[in-house]
């Protein structure tokens, strides 16, 4: 079966595919509400420090352990060695189904935005707010929207699957990262031309305070560069299982892990100081990219080519998230089982639609969904994988692992970092993440 397994064309590929799967719905309306909550400058300062030395050796360990053990999450835990391994791969295959049912409506949301935007060119309004799910009760309105939305997007994902790594979700990544990053660039440069637009950079990336570094900061800094990254035990993991023997896991990790960090600063860029200038508040969550931007983009001269270009860039960023956690089952089923591909896949686009629908009624049921299976699972597969890789794996062959693909050993130090430092400093992220929402204890985000 090994060999018959897909591996990444192109390095340029490769690259595209994973940044791909990094950026997506946290970069953009994630990182830019911590920016401005947590003292800017000093919070981006610590992000990029949690980035470097946290969340790329982590990713490193992920993609060993898909590419050791040429399986994804059903089946790599147990091949690694992990105790009790392939229920902790049955465990997180559950949670991909859940990940992907919620995460595929709110990417629903973001292309009803886009069609919204694009209807303005064309000189009629239409409210896109209506496919949002109301604070209380249940509207058939929204409900209907979002039945529409999902189908369209998990259908479009079942489109690239059924074209394996290659041909289909490869393909698409190198289509549509070097587009996001061109959308992102037109957007910092008619916000930063925007009158006034200096004092909204001032405000968010000028403020550079030593009183910003405490643990709540770095609590969320931490926290924030394990899920933009996408660690989990999950996408990454099977992802590494098609890298080529021949691509160094060091070097992509540093490219990969910089351009999900870059597009963030970028989007925080692109968004921050435009908010700033039109006197709007910058919410948390949704509510920034679905009721704050709109009012931006509506202010602005060709506001809906900005709107248009800003929820297509989003939409095909959140595409690909998506399409990972599809694979993540995709494969896990194809791997595991002689279903076919095709079967496998339309399998899976109907119990994740089935999966999607109560996180469609309301507000009550997606939150909680976004933190138990997003956020909160991530740190714990993110932390079970890396301690696979580094304690369960035999050293020498991780080591020869982390290794292939470069021409010199891999630095023991490094290793003995994985082994030692990055658990713990994830254990420490994922017991404030209990303390916070779970117990709500303290509050970090
Ligand atoms: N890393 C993905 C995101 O940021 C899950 O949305």
């Amino acid at each position: 079966m090994a060999s018959k397994r897909e591996t990444f064309t192109t390095n340029f590929g490769l690259l595209m595919t994973m940044i791909g799967v990094a950026v997506g719905l946290g970069n953009v309306w994630r990182f830019p509400y911590m920016v401005s909550k947590f003292g800017g400058a000093a919070f981006v300062f610590i992000y990029l420090l949690a980035v470097l030395f946290i969340a790329i050796p982590a990713l490193m360990a992920e993609w060993t352990l898909g590419r050791y053990t040429r399986r994804g999450t059903l089946g790599a835990f147990e091949k690694a060695g992990l105790p009790g391994g392939k229920y902790a791969g049955y465990f997180f295959f559950c949670i991909v189904i859940f990940a992907a049912g919620y995460y595929s409506v709110a990417v629903g949301w973001v292309g009803y935005y886009a069609f919204a935007e694009m209807v303005r060119a064309f000189g009629r309004e239409i409210h896109p707010q209506a496919i949002l799910f109301p604070k209380t009760g249940f509207v058939p309105t929204s409900f209907l929207l979002q039945l529409l939305m999902t189908a369209i997007v998990i259908s479009s994902c079942g489109l690239v699957l059924v074209k394996g790594l290659r041909q289909g979700i490869e393909k698409i990544s190198k289509l549509i990262m070097p587009m996001l990053f061109i959308i992102l660039i037109i957007l910092i440069i008619r916000t930063v031309t925007l009158e006034k637009a200096g004092d909204g950079i001032r405000k968010y990336f000028g403020n550079f305070s030593l009183n910003s570094f405490n643990s709540v900061t770095i609590a969320a800094a931490l926290g924030q560069a394990i899920f933009s990254l996408s660690l989990g035990g999950t996408f990454m993991v099977i992802y590494g299982s098609y890298l080529n023997k021949a691509s160094g896991i060091p070097k992509n990790a540093v490219f990969t892990g910089l351009g999900d960090a870059i597009a963030a600063l970028m989007a925080g860029l692109a968004i921050l100081p435009a908010v700033a200038v039109f006197n709007l508040e910058v919410f948390s969550g949704p509510n920034l990219i679905f009721v704050t931007l709109p009012n931006v983009f509506a202010e602005l001269p060709v506001g809906w080519l900005f709107g248009l270009l800003f929820f297509l860039g989003l939409f095909g960023a959140a595409f690909l998230s998506d399409v990972a956690a599809f694979e993540v089952l995709t494969a896990g089923i194809v791997d595991n089982t002689r279903i076919s591909r095709k079967k496998a896949v339309l399998l899976l686009c109907a119990i994740v639609f089935l999966v999607a629908l109560p996180p469609m009624i309301s507000e009550k049921i997606f939150i909680p969904w976004d933190l138990t299976f997003g956020s909160g699972m991530q740190t714990l597969g993110a932390l079970l994988a890396v301690i696979t890789t580094v304690w369960c794996i035999k050293r020498s062959d991780a080591l020869k692992e982390f290794a292939q693909g470069r021409n010199k050993p891999f630095p023991p130090l490094l290793y003995w970092w994985m082994r030692l430092v990055i658990p713990a400093v994830i254990l420490l992220v994922g017991v404030l993440w209990l303390l916070e929402k779970v117990f709500k204890i303290i509050t970090i985000g």
